[in-house]
């Protein structure tokens, strides 16, 4: 199991992080024997996994459940869970709470938290009562109701320098990683160079320290919206599709199950049965 430490090694020796998302046990399972370096297990699992619009309305029971079959199906692999909307954003006491419950339910290696201002002291507050944090600045899918959507952030000279102060606040914090989502890529190579801990980029170019995809744009597998800085590497819905249609004409015209797949009884029991 890689530690924090390990991934600041990383970023020092110029080798790449690969972190991807998963919700349960054989996705995990299948992205740790291909040798991802950290799973995220997104709130994204709201809109890919379970269909809502949002990441709005997964809740803290959500990503425990889906947290432990990851962990389950990757017991080597270092665990980011997304702390969800609302959860950390009331008292300190209720913060603590929700994330000591998530921690602890599904044995994840530290938890990612969405912003800057409040969230940055919550950050601290976690650090502190010894919850490695991962901070997540740029677009911010928990606030896209706020911000007026999915949008290309710190385009501005002032946004990028207002971002890199915000980064260099996570630090400070006690964040171990932060995670850049949809901005420039010279504001992804610039934050990657401010701070000292790994940046994992998502849109935000190849200067950054490692890269974040979600699981079902790297292969293709659903209906939703795919965005222009995903990459997609296999294309398993339409395999599935093909699969189910074959199994829905082979019930319909008889063709499944056949003699290989059935169970027999002797002839003398049929016999006995039938006289
Ligand atoms: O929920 C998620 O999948 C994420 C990644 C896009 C970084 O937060
Ligand atoms: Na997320």
């Amino acid at each position: 199991m890689k530690r924090t430490t390990d991934f600041q090694k990383m970023k020092k020796e110029n080798e790449k992080i690969v972190m991807l998302t998963a919700y349960d046990y054989p996705s995990a399972q299948l992205a740790e024997e291909a040798g991802v370096d950290v799973l995220l297990v997104g709130d994204s699992l709201g809109m890919v996994v379970l269909g809502y619009e949002t990441t709005a309305a997964v809740t803290v029971e959500d990503m425990i459940h889906h947290g432990k079959a990851v962990r389950r199906g990757a017991k080597e692999t270092f665990i980011v869970v997304d702390m969800p909307f609302g959860s950390y954003h009331g008292s300190e006491d209720r913060t603590l709470q929700s994330a000591i419950r998530i921690f602890q339910e599904t044995g994840a290696n530290a938890l990612k938290l969405e912003g800057s201002g409040k969230v940055i002291e919550m950050t601290r507050l976690l650090t502190e009562t010894g919850i490695p944090v991962v901070s997540h600045l740029g677009l911010l899918p928990q606030s896209a109701a706020v911000a007026g959507g999915y949008k290309v952030q710190g385009k501005t000279a002032d946004a990028a320098e207002r971002l890199i102060q915000d980064a260099v606040a996570c630090e400070a914090a006690g964040a171990c990683m932060i995670v850049l989502e949809c901005i420039p890529y010279q504001l992804g190579e610039a934050v990657s160079k401010a701070v000292s801990i790994p940046t994992i980029g998502i849109g935000a170019g190849a200067g950054t320290d490692g890269q974040v995809l979600v699981f079902h744009d790297t292969v293709l597998y659903g209906n939703h919206h795919v965005p222009k800085f995903v990459k997609s590497y296999a294309t398993i819905g339409n395999e599935i599709r093909n699969g189910l249609q074959g199994y829905v004409q082979e019930v319909k015209s008889v063709r499944f199950p056949s003699d290989q797949h059935r169970f027999s009884m002797h002839e003398q029991e049929l016999v006995a049965l039938y006289g």
